[in-house]
């Protein structure tokens, strides 16, 4: 039930941090994690993957996005993100080294279901992380990992997003260890950095009451932009894809490094864009770029948005509002900065006076092909 909250989507977005907590908890044994789920399907199997093709729709799929930057850099293996209804009709290439990482909430989602089925045909191992115990995808997986978000009834996906990200952080830190492709220090501090991210989450959900004011003064936008560079990519995505849902405005999210290549045509004066700036403490000259690229879109009349990391000062003199989020690992950065983007289109949709929980012509899940 809503309890005391005005939408489904309002109390699941404070349950954001419960979806991270639940999610890892008894997956981190003696400092390092752990997802016995993944063992079943065989150290010897895991070690030798050689590919891995996370798929999904909406939402999961950008979960994916997060999740094959990491899983890339700590794991060494290659990963690609395909959208499931996509995959199924490329004819890809799958061998028994092929891992198909399947991304859903319902795990009822039929393009999705399909491909699983088609991957697992085609000689793929599957393996599924989904939400809904005992649902059909998780059935036609060779493996499961479930997310412990809890039920999500609005449909627009908050908190399931955010757990997803943290398994797939756990499947590819699972993967770097078992690989030795991480050492051991690294494993341990990753894995103390996942335990501690809870407590940051809740930290960002005290940015909604001035995320909320300048929703309600942004209400009346035609189009809102969301720039992202590395992990900050897909929650530019993500950002746009729940202004699109919630709100029913025009908004498109970009590579930041694109910029140049087309989207700085849109730029006028007034124009709203928000963007993602990667914390400095990951890539210095990556950081350096985006600040770059507030300038440059600032300099032609865009009203600025930034979601940086607390105490980075650079981005200040060019931005109209920033948005603050705890310091940690540059790789989790995502599952912080979604936070005000969701906070931002719930407001917004709800100062439009739109129904937050069920946006005309979506469903939950979608059961045809
Ligand atoms: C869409 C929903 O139709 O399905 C999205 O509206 C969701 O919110 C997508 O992200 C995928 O759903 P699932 O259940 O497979 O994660």
């Amino acid at each position: 039930e809503k309890g005391g909250w005005s939408s489904f989507m309002a109390k699941e977005i404070t349950e954001n941090p419960d979806a991270v907590a639940n999610t890892v908890r008894g997956r981190v044994v003696d400092g390092l994690v752990n997802v016995p789920e993944l063992s079943e399907l065989g150290d010897d199997v895991l070690r030798g993957i050689n590919r891995i093709i996370l798929i999904a729709c909406g939402t999961a799929s950008y979960a994916g996005m997060v999740g094959s930057y990491a899983i890339e850099a700590w794991a060494r293996i290659p990963v690609e993100v395909q959208l499931s209804h996509e995959f199924r009709y490329r004819d890809p290439v799958i061998t028994p080294e092929t891992l198909v990482v399947s991304i859903s909430q319902s795990g009822e989602t039929m393009d999705t279901l399909m491909a699983v089925k088609f991957a697992r045909e085609a000689g793929a191992r599957t393996l599924s992380i989904c939400n809904t115990q005992g649902s059909t995808i998780p059935r036609e997986s060779d493996a499961v990992v479930y997310t412990h978000a809890g039920p999500e009834v609005a449909v627009a996906s908050t908190k399931a997003f955010v757990a997803q990200i943290t398994a797939l952080y756990l499947v590819g830190l699972h993967l770097g260890r078992v690989r030795s492709t991480l050492a051991d220090a690294e494993l341990r501090r990753l894995a103390r950095e996942l335990q501690e991210l809870p407590a940051k989450v809740t930290e960002v959900l005290k940015t909604g009451p001035a995320v909320a004011q300048l929703a309600k003064w942004m209400s009346d936008s035609q189009a809102v932009l969301f720039l992202g560079r590395n992990v900050g990519y897909p929650i530019a995505l993500e950002g746009a894809l729940k202004l699109k849902e919630l709100a029913y405005i025009h908004a498109e999210g970009f590579a930041a490094g694109e910029l140049k290549h087309g989207p700085i045509a849109l730029i006028d004066h007034g124009q709203p864009v928000f963007v993602v700036v990667p914390s400095p403490r990951g890539s210095a000259l990556i950081h350096s770029k985006v600040v770059s690229n507030i300038q440059e879109i600032r300099a032609r009349g865009a009203r600025v948005i930034v979601i940086a990391e607390l105490g980075d000062a650079s981005v200040l003199p060019y931005a109209d509002e920033v948005i603050t989020i705890p310091l940690a690992d540059p790789m989790f950065e995502p599952i912080l900065a979604v936070i005000p983007l969701q906070i931002f289109a719930m407001e917004l949709a709800d100062a439009k006076g739109l129904d937050v929980d069920q946006p005309r012509n979506l469903a939950k899940s979608v059961t045809v092909e």
